[in-house]
């Protein structure tokens, strides 16, 4: 099943969320969230997804846009989740494909063989043009993957980040929007605690988001955190102990 929402809009940019999950394989399929972000004839794909949710992500993006009006795809990191279409993205669309340069020697397992049009980050991040604003890929390494980014979008004040803010539930993406914190923080507890490598890189991301205004975290698993919310899963974030943290619990 499919859903999709607009989370942000005013006139002239516009941030909208693909929600998937499988009900078929509920227990099995890990429902994901995917964003695309338009601002006149412009575009940018957040986190696509794996092979099975292709086609028909590819049918949700052009009821919006052109797919060839695609400018980049960003890949927050490597995961088969985020990253697994990223052979079937790069035939199909002339968008320059944004990834991580730690990750760019892994793509090809994908079925990634055209390198020209990829856009390689370097560790320290990125900040783009995009309309009139701009988009900042902010470094989240280690947070959970060992190269990974999270993306700031100035117009919307939406922070995309990735795994960071996800929690694992029945529901899924724009369903679940309402959700308040203290609702999530047993899920984002048992998630972060796990996947996360330890509080000295929450406290390093936290640090960076802090740069910016942002007002909402859209993560790719789960419900979007808005306004008193964010505030407060940043400051729980910032202390949350984790991955080495707790490694008498895992060795
Ligand atoms: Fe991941
Ligand atoms: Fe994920």
């Amino acid at each position: 099943m499919q859903d999709e929402e607009i989370i942000y809009e005013d006139g002239e940019h516009k941030c909208i969320i693909f929600s998937f999950d499988n009900e078929e394989n509920e227990e099995s399929f890990l429902a994901v969230n995917q964003y695309l972000i338009i601002q006149n004839s412009s575009a940018i794909l957040i986190d696509p997804g794996s092979l099975s949710s292709y086609d028909e992500l590819y049918d949700r993006v052009s009821k919006h846009i052109e797919i060839e009006k695609l400018k980049y795809i960003f890949y927050s990191h490597q995961d088969p989740d985020v990253a697994g279409s990223i052979g079937k993205w790069s035939v199909s669309c002339g968008a320059r494909q944004i990834v991580s340069k730690q990750w760019m020697r892994f793509m090809s397992h994908y079925g990634l063989m055209n390198y020209n049009r990829v856009f390689p980050l370097e560790d320290k991040g990125a900040k783009i043009s995009f309309g009139k604003e701009y988009l900042q890929f902010i470094p989240a390494h280690f947070l959970h993957s060992a190269a990974n980014f999270s993306l700031y979008d100035s117009r919307s004040k939406i922070l995309f980040s990735g795994d960071i803010g996800a929690s694992i539930t029945k529901e899924y993406g724009a369903n679940t929007q309402g959700l308040k914190f203290e609702d999530m923080k047993e899920t984002l507890l048992n998630f972060h605690q796990r996947y996360m490598a330890g509080n000295k890189f929450c406290k390093a991301w936290v640090k960076k988001v802090r740069e910016h205004d942002v007002q909402t975290i859209a993560p790719q698993h789960g419900s979007l955190l808005s306004g008193i919310d964010c505030q407060k899963f940043l400051s729980w974030f910032e202390e949350l102990e984790c991955g080495g943290d707790l490694i008498d619990r895992y060795y």
